[in-house]
Parts: structure tokens; sequence; C-alpha cells
């Protein structure tokens, strides 16, 4: 049976585009139920339609608290029975009741090797600290903001003279190889959790090491 995979995005998509560009180049038993933006503005949206992808816009602006941005967001998302919703660089804090109606099958990408780093201005922070290895951690979703248990990981180096946004550049690279493979094993059947550990069934090495 096909997984049905719903995104929510914010911004410029380009890791939905990764990861649709795997589904269609590996053949996933998958197939997309939509793509969901909080922002009327953000481009993935058209790159979502140019891809003939379902799409829909729940301005979270347009509502009044937090707790009816996230009740309207989940009955959108439950009328298109998703058996996997990716967040893809969805820039709003879930609520609990949205987080345990879809526990297990909620996926979240974060650019830094979590825990280090939740929230915002992520690689300012890395850099401010001084690191030598920053990355990005795709995790399942809990109700605390960017934890949960760690699906995958990748490593890039920080490299003298980084700014935010050469640090920024390299993690997303990495993102665009680390959310496809992390999808792609929910997809197969592949993950295993335990006691609140993410396994991979055949052992496949969950963590990636860039250093290009
Ligand atoms: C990505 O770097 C993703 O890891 C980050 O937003 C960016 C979205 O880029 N997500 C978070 O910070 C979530 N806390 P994209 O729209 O091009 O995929």
């Amino acid at each position: 049976m096909n997984t049905r995979i719903l995104a929510l995005i914010s911004g410029r998509g380009s890791n939905l585009a990764a990861v649709v560009e795997a589904a269609h180049a590996q053949a996933w038993k998958a197939q997309w139920v939509g793509v969901i933006s909080n922002r009327p503005q953000a481009a993935g949206l058209q790159w979502a339609r140019d891809h003939g992808l379902h799409t829909q816009v729940l301005d979270h602006q347009a509502f009044e608290t937090r707790e009816a941005f996230d009740a309207a967001l989940l009955q959108s998302c439950k009328a298109l029975q998703p058996d996997l919703v990716v967040l893809a660089g969805f820039m709003r804090v879930l609520g609990e009741p949205f987080v345990r109606h879809f526990e297990g099958r909620l996926m979240n990408i974060h650019p830094s090797l979590l825990p280090a780093f939740p929230g915002l201005h992520t690689h300012r922070r890395a850099l401010e600290c001084g690191v030598k290895a920053a990355g990005a951690t795709v995790h399942y979703v809990t109700p605390t903001l960017d934890h949960g248990p760690v699906i995958a990981q990748a490593v890039v180096p920080v490299r003298a003279g980084d700014d935010e946004q050469a640090l920024a550049e390299r993690v997303l690279q990495a993102e665009h190889r680390l959310l496809p493979l992390a999808v792609g094993w929910h997809v197969n059947g592949e993950l295993a959790l335990q006691s609140g550990v993410v396994h991979h069934r055949r052992g496949a090495p969950q963590v990636l090491f860039f250093n290009e």
C-alpha cells in the first residue's frame, strides 16, 4: 500500500523538492497527499504547484490564538488522511494535540546536531560557540520544540572564516541528502522505535559525514 505523505512548509521548499525528487527517482511506494504552508508567499508552494502537488495555505496570522491555528491545521491535515507528515522547513511550533495525533508519523528536519541549538538562529549560535562540526537532524516530533527520537544526522565541518550564510549553505546541501534518506526509510518500514531510540532494522548507518 502506498504511504500517503503530507508536507508542511513555511519557505523556499528546497527540502520538500529533495524528498519529492527522491521519491520519484527511487519509485517509493508513496503518494503525495498535499503540501500545506502557513505562509501564503512561501516559494515552496509554487514549486509544489508546478510539480502537480495539491497545495493549501493556512495563514497563521489569520488566527487569533496559537491554539486556534493549531486546531485548524490539525483538521486540514486529518482531512488529507496522511500516513506520514513531514515538517520540511515548517517554522511554527506545533501544539501538543497536533503532535500527539500524529505521534510516530510526524518528522522534522532541523539544521543542527540536536540537541544542540534548537529553535531559531541555529547557525549564528553555533558559530558564536565556536563549534567545529555542525549539521542537521531528522527526528520524530515530540511536543518539545526541535526534540524527539533521532532518525538520522548529517555532520559537516565548520571552516575558518565561515559566516552564517556559508555554514547554512553547507548544512542545507547535507539536508538535501539526509531528509530523503530518512523519509525513504520510514516509507519502506525500515525504522523501529524502541525505548525512545530509533534503530534502522537492517543496521544502515544513521549518520552521514560530509567533508567536501
Ligand atoms: C531548512 O534549513 C530546515 O532545516 C529549517 O528550515 C530550512 C528550510 O529550508 N528548519 C528549521 O529550522 C526547523 N526548526 P527549505 O524551505 O529550503 O527546505
